[in-house]
């Protein structure tokens, strides 16, 4: 069994990538420089300097592999930033460090156990640099014949291929020969020929022959006549993440399940067998392990038995750096009637490096309103976004942000081009904030069903303990 365990990259590729849209888009990074220093406003971040440099330091180490297995945690009042600084490492850490984002709640699936859904999670997060050799053919088209069969069905043909020092002759077959015309190859051409997977690219024109035409496409690009063998081996270097290789090997499975998401749960054993080969491969330095970060959002809403699984996984050999973010104060641990400091036991705090956020100041508000309207497309009048600026330190950051969206629709409902104080106005009469809600029931006096007394000055219900204060 362990002989034939795959890698399937070039399937996974396709599958994994995904574009991200919505509350986050406009962070495209930390917004450091090269000395780690957060700039004022950059790559979509403001403010919060501090925890930004800590999480551009957190990168350095993982890029340089030296903090796997230890465990961050970014707490801080509601809306403070901690989920769009997550955003920003995963942007830094660039494509070939794995990164994974689960909400805690995620864990408790129906189809999993809370165990599995965090060890698939742990192995998403690792990564297995592989190096392959393959096989290529590059050089210049010196000849392409074809011949077809009577009926068209069958092809055969020969291609001439010649570097500076040596020229060779190949049969073609019918699909190299539909490779080659889907590439509109012609003789003077130079190709690379990927001799497993079959796959040709056109490198460009060779110079030689770049007088045949007076006629020729801005964009043809002219290159050298290759030298040396027409056939030589490569390296190529690919990432896939611990779980890739257990999905696609699990026998139920296959890598289809990759496309649904629906892996079901993966045996031990398999996982042991992986986890044996691979640390073959490395003594054969065919592959590297590459720790990348696996980052559990809201993690109060782990239970204790996911916490002292995460403990236990954390010393593990194979571990990803766990970041992690809360926005409890004292709150109850779930599972539990003991409260502890975010919501977290006192053994996984003690293995996390914590990093606090802070409420932003009007500047910093008035600035990240202005990115989001420039990323949501969305033009504001100068009172306007003093007005919005005001609500935001009023009510919360992510309120005033949601009403940019509904504000706009106002503003287009009376065929005005950009938006102004009046459907500010009118979208904050439409749609209450927290406080304004809370207000609101008090009001209502027991008119709402299963009601319990509020406490008093308290923002909204919650049960497991209050958010963290945010003065
Ligand atoms: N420093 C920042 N620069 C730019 N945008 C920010 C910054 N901080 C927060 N935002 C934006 O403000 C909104 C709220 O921030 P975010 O969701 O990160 O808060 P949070 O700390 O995760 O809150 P919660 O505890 O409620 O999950 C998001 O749309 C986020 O992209
Ligand atoms: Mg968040």
């Amino acid at each position: 069994m362990a002989a034939q365990i795959s890698t399937g990259t070039s399937e996974i590729r396709d599958i994994t990538k995904m574009e991200r849209i919505g509350a986050h888009s406009h962070i495209r990074g930390l917004g450091l420089d090269d000395r780690l220093e957060p700039r004022a406003s950059s790559q979509g971040m403001v403010g919060q300097g501090k925890a930004r440099k800590a999480a551009g330091m957190i990168i350095r180490m993982v890029q340089q592999g030296r903090i796997a297995g230890r465990a961050i945690l970014f707490a801080g009042p509601p809306s403070t930033g901690k989920t769009a600084i997550a955003m920003g490492m995963a942007q830094t850490l660039g494509s070939d460090v794995p990164f994974t984002s689960i909400a805690a709640s995620e864990v408790f699936s129906l189809s999993m156990s809370k165990t599995e859904a965090l060890t698939q999670a742990i192995r998403r997060s690792i990564g297995v640099r592989i190096k392959e050799e393959t096989e290529l053919i590059e050089g210049e088209v010196v000849e392409i014949q074809i011949d077809r069969s009577l009926t068209g069905a069958t092809k055969t043909g020969k291609l001439t291929i010649k570097t500076t020092d040596m020229e060779t002759v190949y049969d073609l077959g019918t699909k190299m020969i539909d490779a080659l015309s889907k590439e509109k190859v012609l003789a003077g051409d130079v190709i690379a020929i990927d001799k497993t997977s079959g796959r040709v690219t056109k490198l460009g024109r060779s110079f030689a022959r770049s007088r045949d035409y007076d006629a020729m496409g801005a964009d043809t690009k002219f290159v050298q006549t290759p030298e040396g063998e027409v056939q030589r081996r490569k390296e190529v270097v690919h990432t896939v993440s611990l779980h890739e290789i257990d999905v696609i090997n699990s026998r139920t499975q296959g890598f289809l399940a990759l496309f649904a998401g629906d892996t079901g749960e993966i045996q031990p054993e398999l996982r042991a067998q992986i986890d044996a080969r691979v640390a073959e491969w490395r003594e054969e330095a065919k592959a590297e392990i590459v720790p990348g970060v696996l980052f559990i959002d809201e993690v109060h809403m782990l239970d204790v038995e996911c916490f002292s699984f995460l403990n236990r996984a954390l010393e593990s050999t194979l571990a990803p750096l766990v970041v992690m973010a809360s926005n409890r104060g004292i709150a109850r641990i779930r599972g539990t009637h003991t409260s502890a400091p975010h919501g977290l036991p006192a053994d996984l705090l003690d293995r996390a490096l914590i990093v606090s956020t802070r409420p932003y100041t009007a500047d910093d508000i008035a600035e990240i309103v202005h990115i989001r309207c420039e990323e949501e497309d969305v033009r504001l009048s100068d009172d306007a976004r003093d007005v919005l600026t005001s609500m935001a330190e009023q009510t919360t950051l992510r309120y005033a942000l949601q009403l940019i969206a509904c504000a706009q629709v106002l503003a287009r409902q009376r065929r005005a081009e950009a938006v102004g104080v009046e459907d500010l106005r009118r979208a904050y009469g439409y749609f209450m904030d927290e406080k304004r809600s809370v207000q609101w029931l008090k009001e209502q006096q027991g008119n709402l069903m299963f009601e319990e007394s509020l406490p008093d000055g308290a923002g909204a219900v919650v049960p497991e303990g209050d958010t963290m204060d945010s003065t």
